[in-house]
């Protein structure tokens, strides 16, 4: 049984109904910028031990929500617990990225690879997800989230973060079918963990792929793209009513290929131009975006410019989920995203007048 979301404009900007001002949430809402997150992980320890402890995690995601007049939560966790998941070992050392003990150095290893059972490896982030949801009592909707198969596979096959993706990109030139085998795991994987966050109160899921930007217009197709169209299928078979966004940071040049997965929402880096980006496509999807996170380092009036200009670009009518271009840096005073969320609420309503 589904019980009604008391504000829904989040989930109705998705399906581009009419509304009366446009929804407004951000990528790392819960995270290092605001002092009672830092506080709570001091409270768990460390990152992974954050993640794994559900009632903390409901904290921290209900923070911003207590901070700001946000349209939607997102469920708090990663996307490496997946690769975690099938037994790479993730941990995270203050003030460094993240590390696997057990990367991916062999093609061979690939095969051998489990698909995890979300309901059991993954059952800390299913109780997360319930225990989320119990918190925000109906208020909004729930956004649950997966990295996209490339995306995992490049901080599988590096071991963390990388600059250049020398290990992964040499594997996928020199070795395509091992890395469509390992993307191929990915995406079962993902489908089914995506699934289990809608079964357990997921009102909407996001694909992050935050590394398709990097990869050659051909190499995406068949590598980020592919992969990630596989999960939209098997959710739309599965939950044909839950909205699914794709984000694909630098792949503002692929938007109507992204489209033909059959998704209802792109999130925009602040690269591309939103309102060509609506000329492109905004009659199949909705947009999410895009702001510069940077812009959040200047002053609130110039803050206010720049919602202004993202808002304008897009125009009129619903289809727009305003958000950032990617996730809110550490560095960035909350004062600030407070401007931003107030320039989204006193600005659109006049873009949505009848
Ligand atoms: O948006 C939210 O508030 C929900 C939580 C969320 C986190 N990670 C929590 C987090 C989400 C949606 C993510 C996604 C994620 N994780 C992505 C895709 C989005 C993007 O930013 O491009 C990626 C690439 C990761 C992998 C990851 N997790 C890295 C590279 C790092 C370390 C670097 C960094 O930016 O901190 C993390 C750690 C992480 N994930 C933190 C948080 C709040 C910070 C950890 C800490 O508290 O020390």
């Amino acid at each position: 049984m589904t019980t009604l979301i008391q504000n829904d404009r989040f989930l109705r900007a998705l399906r581009r109904e009419p509304l009366d001002r446009t929804p407004v949430w951000f990528m790392r809402q819960a995270g290092r910028y605001l002092p009672e997150y830092r506080a709570t992980r001091a409270k768990a320890g460390d990152f992974m031990s954050l993640c794994r402890n559900p009632e903390l995690c409901a904290e921290v995601a209900m923070q911003p929500l207590e901070r700001y007049d946000l349209d939607a939560a997102i469920l708090f966790s990663d996307i490496l617990t997946v690769p975690d998941a099938m037994g790479l070992g993730l941990s995270f050392a203050e003030g460094e990225g993240p590390r696997f003990a057990d990367p991916i150095r062999d093609p061979r290893q690939i095969d051998k690879l489990p698909v995890p059972d979300p309901n059991v490896e993954l059952r800390y982030v299913m109780d997360a997800v319930s225990t989320i949801k119990r918190a925000l009592d109906s208020r909004m909707p729930l956004i649950g989230f997966a990295g996209s198969p490339w995306t995992l596979a490049t901080y599988m096959i590096e071991g963390g973060s990388s600059k250049d993706f020398a290990r992964a990109k040499a594997l996928m030139y020199d070795a395509p079918d091992a890395m469509e085998a390992l993307l191929a795991k990915l995406s079962a994987a993902t489908s089914l963990y995506l699934q289990a966050q809608i079964e357990h109160g997921a009102d909407a899921v996001m694909i992050f792929d935050t590394w398709g930007g990097a990869l050659t217009p051909e190499a995406y197709v068949q590598f980020s793209l592919e992969p990630m169209a596989k999960i939209v299928a098997h959710l739309k078979r599965v939950a044909p009513t839950v909205p699914v966004v794709l984000f694909s940071k630098g792949g503002g040049q692929h938007l109507e290929l992204m489209t033909e997965t059959g998704c209802d929402g792109l999130g925009l880096d602040w690269t591309t131009d939103i309102g060509k980006a609506r000329a492109r496509v905004g009659a199949q999807v909705a947009l999410q975006g895009n702001l510069d996170p940077s812009i959040l380092y200047a002053s609130p009036k110039r803050i206010r410019m720049e919602v202004a200009k993202v808002l304008q670009s897009y125009g009129n009518g619903s289809g727009h989920v305003f958000n950032m271009g990617h996730g809110i840096t550490p560095g960035v005073n909350p004062e600030h995203a407070a401007a931003m969320v107030a320039a989204v609420h006193e600005l659109s309503p006049a873009y949505h007048a009848a």
